[in-house]
């Protein structure tokens, strides 16, 4: 079912009355049967986006509708969502079979029937073997799979997933992502999967909403965003290592940075930054661009090249090559740098140009 958020904002305001808008006239379409990464800093307005979508929130303005119907107004529970949150607040005196049936209960659902969809839920999730055990006997992954289950024993019309993973180490989060986005695809659920990890968000979703200071700031599928992004923010927040950013000049319709000419950009002549991909550097002897290297990391297949940036040592550029060339620190490379592995941006707004 297609979600729509129309120019929906929520102000919070603290007892002394001062103000904290927290999402500010956000309009998104989140298609049906889709997985929508909701991405952004910490305390960009993901989780207030997410509660006023669920019912737990309502908007200062603005209207949210599921398909074409008007939900800005509706309670919760008549709203036909799953929700999990970051700590799943399973029912620890209970079973695995318990915790999932409890939302059936409460709707009065046979209890034959209820054994057999939580049974159903269970097996979906891949903890089938598990129903007579407490939480407490369950791993991380396991735990937080039960609370997929139990959100989605209602058979609800969307799931809400805000931070899921976030409490599971570095395995357990990548292996129960895949799970997530498994789960999503076979049920056909329209999923909105909250996270502040980019990674995270450009892997499973098909399409990532990214926000700041609770604005939206780009739509789309994660490689045409990380490939085209609108604004110095966007290119920021994705790609690890991330994105080098550079003072730089447009001087006569070309691009120089530390003096070096690195492509062509059609914009009047000015003072730029100029965000470069890791990625887009070439060793090149005939390259255009000289660095000196300050250090060299090797990691498996790639190497990572160190460049001291002499204007803020706390911020130095990093330079991905093939492990096969062989630099050593302090050697100066030239580089030319891919043409559409580089980006432009006005000094003042952030805005691309
Ligand atoms: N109940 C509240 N009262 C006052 N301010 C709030 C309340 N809930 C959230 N805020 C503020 O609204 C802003 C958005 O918060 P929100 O929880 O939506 O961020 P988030 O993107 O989910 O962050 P995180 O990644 O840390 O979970 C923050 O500045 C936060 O401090
Ligand atoms: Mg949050």
């Amino acid at each position: 079912m297609e979600i729509t958020l129309k120019e929906i904002t929520k102000i919070f305001q603290a007892k002394d009355k001062s103000e904290t808008v927290a999402v500010n006239k956000l309009d998104i379409t989140i298609p049906s049967g889709k997985l929508i990464g909701l991405l952004g800093p910490s305390g960009c307005g993901k989780s207030t986006t997410l509660y006023m979508i669920a019912g737990l929130l309502t908007p200062n303005e603005g209207r949210i509708y599921f398909g074409d119907e008007d939900v800005t107004d509706m309670a919760p529970e008549d709203r036909g969502i799953g929700l999990v949150f970051q700590n799943y607040a399973l029912y620890p005196h209970m079973t695995v079979r318990q915790n999932i049936m409890f939302p059936l209960e409460n709707i009065k659902v046979p209890k034959q029937e209820a054994l057999q969809r939580a049974q159903e839920m269970a097996d979906l999730v891949g903890i089938g073997e598990l129903m007579n055990r407490k939480p407490k006997q369950l791993s991380g992954g396991q735990q937080q799979r039960v609370a997929i289950a139990r959100a989605l024993v209602k058979k609800p019309r969307v799931l809400l997933l805000d931070e899921p993973l976030s409490n599971l180490d570095a395995r357990l989060r990548l292996a129960t992502r895949e799970e997530i986005k498994r789960i999503q695809r076979e049920t056909g659920i329209t999923t909105i999967f909250v996270t502040h990890d980019q990674e995270e968000a450009m892997s499973i979703s098909d399409e990532i909403v990214l926000m700041d200071l609770g604005v939206k700031q780009q739509v789309g599928e994660p490689q045409d965003v990380y490939d085209d992004p609108y604004n110095l923010f966007v290119a920021k927040f994705l790609g690890t290592p991330p994105i080098n950013m550079i003072p730089g000049e447009i001087k006569n319709n070309q691009v120089f940075v530390k003096g070096a000419k690195i492509g062509g950009k059609v914009a009047k002549n000015q003072d730029v930054v100029v965000g470069i991909r890791p990625e887009g550097f070439n060793i090149d002897p005939k390259g255009s661009l000289e660095l000196e290297v300050y250090m060299v990391e090797t990691i498996g297949r790639d190497t990572t090249l160190i460049i001291k940036n002499f204007e803020d040592e706390e911020k130095s550029y990093r330079v991905i090559v093939d492990a096969r060339h062989r630099i050593q620190p302090g050697d100066k490379v030239k580089f030319n740098i891919d043409e559409d592995k580089f980006y432009v941006f006005n000094q003042e707004t952030g805005e691309r140009l």
